[in-house]
């Protein structure tokens, strides 16, 4: 519960590279349009899990300028800050994140720590000695980030569900141990019936169709970042791998690169993905739909970073620190409580 007695609706978003149009469309607006649509009865906690970021190597000389970055873009695709019932804020300028995952960690167990998928894959990509504890203890931190501010609805992707069900299930335990210290959040199935949401959604790559687009991608070929030039994402989808099918249809397993143009489309025009589809019924190559599809993102770039070189940063500065005084409250009332329960206070 918030401190004026509101529900919590609270999301992530990594700063660990540009965001690229999946996060935008599967994570952010979604999260926008919560904010703009239920602020009134919910409080909307938006914040930019800094400490999240190094969990894998990254380049630490860009991470200042890509967290403000990110934060702006939360402004740009409409995040109203001048609503009360609205924060945004950095994990790790509210140091009850840290702590907290100190303590939880002596009650997340090791094993089953090490079945997250996220864990497995992402140590298996780095391999050896760069699998870090810091990502191990990913999912700790994340549940933290959850419980210090109470909150019960938590929009991530399909990839994070398994951390809000560790997310559950350490409230839980914590609670059967020591009373009701920590508002338990909501089960995955309920947070999709309140956010009615595509939760499936994936924008796959240009290059590889059959992944996701994904921002921890090295070479960025078949990705579209929020920042790229408009005329070079408009050559990025002119180079999108398709098929040999010679027919536009929806079909993920078989024409997995079409699938997505037409997904990409459908979002940018706001239809849904049998209305884009439907008016290439007729068509035999692609040159159309990729050039359909490249004029689009290349105006839908184009307008969003005009609206993001219009951020107004001392608005948003002013924002951030007013939101992190707030937060530092309640996180420290949570904190309070757990250090009592535990015996440290
Ligand atoms: P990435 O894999 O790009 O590093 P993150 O794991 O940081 O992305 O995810 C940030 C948010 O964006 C999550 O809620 C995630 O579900 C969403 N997201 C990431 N990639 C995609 C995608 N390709 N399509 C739709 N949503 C995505
Ligand atoms: N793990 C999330 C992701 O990769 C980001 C995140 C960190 C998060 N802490 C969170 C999301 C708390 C929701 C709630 O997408």
């Amino acid at each position: 519960m918030s401190n004026n007695d509101k529900k919590v609706i609270l999301t992530g978003i990594r700063a660990n590279n540009d965001l690229h149009i999946g996060n935008y469309f599967g994570a952010l607006l979604p999260m926008v349009d919560m904010a703009k649509k239920h602020a009134g009865e919910y409080q909307i906690n938006m914040f930019v899990p800094d400490l999240h970021s190094f969990t894998t190597p990254i380049d630490h000389r860009k991470l200042q300028e890509q967290i403000m970055r990110g934060l702006k873009i939360f402004v740009a695709a409409g995040l109203p800050l001048d609503d009360d019932n609205v924060h945004i804020y950095r994990q790790s300028y509210v140091p009850a994140h840290s702590e907290l995952t100190i303590i939880l960690n002596s009650f997340a167990g090791f094993g089953e720590m090490s079945r997250m998928t996220q864990f497995k894959d992402k140590s298996a990509k780095l391999g050896g000695e760069r699998v870090s504890v810091g990502l191990f203890d990913y999912p700790v931190l994340m549940s933290a980030d959850i419980l210090l501010h109470g909150a019960e609805y938590i929009p991530v992707g399909d990839d994070q569900s398994q951390h809000l069900e560790f997310t559950r299930n350490i409230a839980e335990r914590m609670n059967n141990k020591f009373g009701d210290i920590f508002v338990v959040p909501k089960t995955v199935k309920e947070q999709h019936a309140l956010f009615n949401k595509d939760q499936g959604l994936r924008i796959k790559d240009l290059s590889d169709p059959t992944k996701k687009m994904s921002k921890s991608d090295d070479s960025g070929k078949g990705i579209i970042f929020m920042g790229d030039d408009p005329a070079a994402a408009a050559k990025k989808i002119m180079g999108a791998t398709t098929d040999n099918e010679a027919a536009v249809q929806i079909d993920s397993v078989k024409q997995p690169g079409v699938t997505n143009l037409l997904q990409i489309l459908s979002l940018l025009n706001k239809e849904t993905l049998n209305e884009t589809a439907a008016r290439y019924k007729d068509a035999t190559s692609y040159g159309e739909l990729k050039k359909d599809v490249a004029g689009k993102v290349q105006e839908f770039l184009t307008n969003f970073q005009q609206k993001l070189a219009t951020v107004d940063e001392a608005n948003l500065i002013q924002k951030l620190e007013s939101s992190e005084k707030l937060m530092n409250q309640t996180a420290n009332q949570t904190l309070l409580k757990v250090q009592k329960a535990v015996g440290i206070r």
